[in-house]
C-alpha cells in the first residue's frame, strides 16, 4: 500500500514536472525575440568566412570599422557586420546601390552573392 502511494506521487510529480517544463518551452518560444528565419536559397552556399568578410575588407572597413567616425559599425568581424547586415539589402544590393560611399555599386556578380548570404538569414559560416 505505501509503495503503491509512493508511485502515485512520483507518478503525479513526473505528469507535473514535464507539463511544467512544457509551458516553460512555449512561454520561450512565444516572448523570445523574434530570430526565426527561413533560408531563401538553400541550395546555394555563399560563406562568411570565404566570401562576404573578404568582399567587405575590400570595399567597406576602410570607413566601416571602429574608431572611424565615417561609417557606423564595424564590418571586420561578423558580430559587427550582423546588425546591418539586413540593410545591404538596400544599401549595397540593388544597381543603383550607395554603398560603397562614393563608388560605383559592386560588380554585379558581387551584389547577387550578398544578397544570397543576407537571404539565407546571414550564417556565420
Ligand atoms: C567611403 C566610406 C564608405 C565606404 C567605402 C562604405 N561605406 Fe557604408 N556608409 C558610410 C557612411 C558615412 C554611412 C552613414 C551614412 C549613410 O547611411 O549614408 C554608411 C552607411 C552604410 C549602411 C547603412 C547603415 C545604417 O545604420 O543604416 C550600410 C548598410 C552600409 N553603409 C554598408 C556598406 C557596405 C556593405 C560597404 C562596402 C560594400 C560600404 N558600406 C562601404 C561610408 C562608407
Amino acid at each position: 500500500m505505501k509503495r503503491t502511494k509512493l508511485l502515485l506521487i512520483g507518478i503525479v510529480l513526473f505528469l507535473f514536472g514535464c507539463s511544467d517544463s512544457a509551458s516553460e518551452i512555449d512561454s520561450e518560444l512565444d516572448g523570445g525575440p523574434n530570430t526565426e528565419c527561413i533560408p531563401e536559397f538553400p541550395g546555394m552556399d555563399v560563406t562568411y568566412a570565404n566570401y562576404v568578410a573578404g568582399v567587405l575588407n575590400k570595399y567597406c572597413i576602410e570607413c566601416h570599422h571602429t574608431g572611424n567616425s565615417q561609417g557606423p559599425g564595424d564590418f571586420t568581424t561578423y558580430s559587427g557586420v550582423l546588425p546591418y547586415a539586413e540593410k545591404f539589402l538596400a544599401r549595397v544590393v540593388p544597381d543603383n546601390a550607395d554603398m560603397p560611399q562614393g563608388s560605383a555599386p559592386l560588380p554585379k556578380a558581387v551584389r547577387d552573392s550578398l544578397n544570397v548570404w543576407v537571404k539565407n538569414c546571414a550564417p556565420q559560416n
